[in-house]
């Protein structure tokens, strides 16, 4: 058997020209969505990632602000930066891009953020209403995972997700909102012990671990949907998942390529997120 595809990009183009009609649709009660990225320093990975958001920030028709920042400067002045935008009426999401240089405390900095600009859903005032399941900024990569599943037709009620990873941004949300769905939810990590015991039970299992080819066809079960979040280099330097690919996609029923998966979906996701801002924003103050 070999698995469909999951098609990351189709599916984030599809939801983008949603976006579209819903920021022309502000435009025409005068509020222009406004997004601000602040980059701190010159991590090359950063600068590429935050020159993509912008791209397509542009591209639905917001307002895309860069702030750029070097690596000296204080935690002060980053947080009198934010403080700046959380007041700035034409600016509804704030990203401040991580890492930070180690000087700088990124708790800190998340927090100062106004809960109501945070679009990707970091702050812990969101973080905590994504837990009970109000209205909120969903996280961008998990958020968009979720998207993938719903508009492939992948059923979660009653099923069993194996998350591999649990950091804040991904694995932790991710369960989450899979429980939310009414899944069965088991989450792996770096000390779990005889790991392919545990993936080997998933319906759905969502790998993000960064560790490039992890997860192979030999922990995957057959029918399986297999969602790799990783993005990393192979040893020929080629782009690559934390799941290897070949032989997973023999076994799985669906599967999501990298690139092309995942990764489109994580810079939808916070585009949805800055629109949903600027609606809320917009409508209180007509
Ligand atoms: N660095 C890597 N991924 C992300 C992300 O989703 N948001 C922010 N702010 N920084 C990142």
């Amino acid at each position: 058997m070999t698995g469909s595809l999951i098609d990351g990009v189709a599916i984030g183009k599809e939801i983008r020209e949603e976006i579209k009609e819903g920021v022309t649709a502000l435009k025409e009660k005068g509020c222009q969505p406004g997004l601000a990225v602040i980059l701190v320093g010159d991590n090359q990975a950063s600068r590429t990632y935050v020159k993509n958001k912008q791209k397509s920030t542009l591209e639905v028709g917001m307002k895309s602000e860069l702030i750029e920042l070097p690596a000296t400067v204080t935690e002060e002045e980053l947080l009198a930066c934010v403080a700046k935008l959380n007041n700035d009426e034409s600016i509804n999401g704030i990203l401040v891009q991580l890492p930070l240089p180690n000087h700088i405390d990124e708790n800190l900095v998340i927090r100062a953020i106004a809960p109501a600009k945070d679009v990707d859903g970091f702050h812990p005032e969101n973080v905590g209403k994504m837990i009970i399941g109000q209205q909120t900024f969903l996280s961008c990569t998990p958020y968009g995972i979720i998207e993938l599943l719903e508009r492939t037709g992948t059923e979660m009620s009653g099923k069993h997700a194996v998350i591999v990873g649990r950091s804040n941004i991904v694995g932790k949300p991710m369960g989450q909102l899979l429980l939310q769905r009414d899944a069965t939810v088991t989450y792996c990590h770096s000390k779990t012990k005889d790991l392919a015991t545990f993936t080997k039970q998933a319906d759905i299992l969502i790998v993000a671990i960064g560790r490039a080819k992890f997860i192979t066809g030999e922990h995957v079960k057959a029918g399986a949907v297999v969602i790799d979040v990783g993005m990393n280099r192979d040893e020929n330097g080629k782009l690559c998942g934390d799941v290897d690919f070949a032989t997973a996609k023999e076994v799985a029923s669906a599967i999501t390529p990298v690139p092309g998966g995942v990764g489109p979906m994580t810079i939808t996701m916070l585009l949805k997120n800055t629109l949903q801002s600027a609606e809320q924003a917009c409508s209180q103050s007509l």
